[in-house]
């Protein structure tokens, strides 16, 4: 493996119970240190699958997913989880904050989750809130953000934890022009200052534009735009 190589996957397939096309085809693709990497696709084509595949939060058919060398598939539960929590953020389209806590506990818990101290996992929380924009908007519920201010917090916890790569699943994909772009342009800036490597899902060819490499996902098959 070069040494660079985060996320890669070798022939991977991926076929449902009762649909009787593969949704993923045999793909191979591979995501080196800082890449950033768009995948469009219409609605059913697979990105989420390939995505939660990628992240290691769903096992293929068949093939390999590797991230950071490590070959998912022999991997137990508790160690892919060790793995995720240690080198990959997650973004959801629908920022899954949970609604009972603060914007900034919210942060604060994928460093809880690997036992930092609250104290220290609270500090660098605020840190990072601060960083996407956030620092008079520690103490809010999400209920009492906005939704760019909601995104920009799910992208605070997605890098409170110095992941080497982002799986982003259409994380604009609820917001207005203005703020997808301003989320958007995040993502990129966090990608320039932290050599996070960036795997974005998105529907909107004009985000996708301004990543190094697009793909399309069609009939299981990627190709490069
Ligand atoms: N758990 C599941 N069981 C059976 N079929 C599933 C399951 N999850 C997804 N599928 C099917 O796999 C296909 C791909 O789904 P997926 O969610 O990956 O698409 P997507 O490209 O993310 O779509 P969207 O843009 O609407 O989010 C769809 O046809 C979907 O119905
Ligand atoms: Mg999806």
């Amino acid at each position: 493996m070069a040494s660079s190589e985060i996320v890669s996957c070798h022939a991977l397939n991926k076929a449902y119970q009762g649909l009787d096309v593969a949704v993923l085809d045999y793909i191979d693709l591979t995501v080196s240190q800082a890449e950033q990497v768009a995948i469009v696709g219409a609605s059913g084509s697979g990105k989420s699958t390939l995505l939660h595949l990628l992240g290691g939060l769903d096992a293929p058919t068949s093939g390999e997913v590797r991230v950071l060398g490590e070959n998912l598939t022999h991997l137990s539960e508790a160690q892919k989880g060790a793995l995720r929590n240690h080198a990959l953020g997650f973004v959801y389209q629908f920022h899954h904050l949970l609604p009972e806590f603060t914007a900034l506990e919210n942060v604060a818990l994928p460093l809880l989750i690997r036992r930092t101290s609250r104290e220290q996992a609270l500090h660098e929380a605020a840190h990072v809130l601060e960083k996407v924009g956030l620092r008079h908007r520690l103490e809010h519920m999400p209920g009492e953000l906005s939704g760019g201010e909601r995104q920009r917090a799910a992208l605070a916890r997605a890098m409170v934890t110095n992941p080497q790569c982002i799986l982003a699943d259409e994380p604009t994909g609820n917001l207005d022009r203005h703020t997808a772009h301003a989320v958007f342009d995040l993502l990129l800036e966090m990608n320039a200052s932290q050599q996070v490597s960036l795997i974005v899902v998105t529907h909107d060819l004009e985000l996708a534009a301004k990543m190094q490499r697009q793909y399309r996902l069609v009939d299981g098959q990627l190709s490069q735009l």
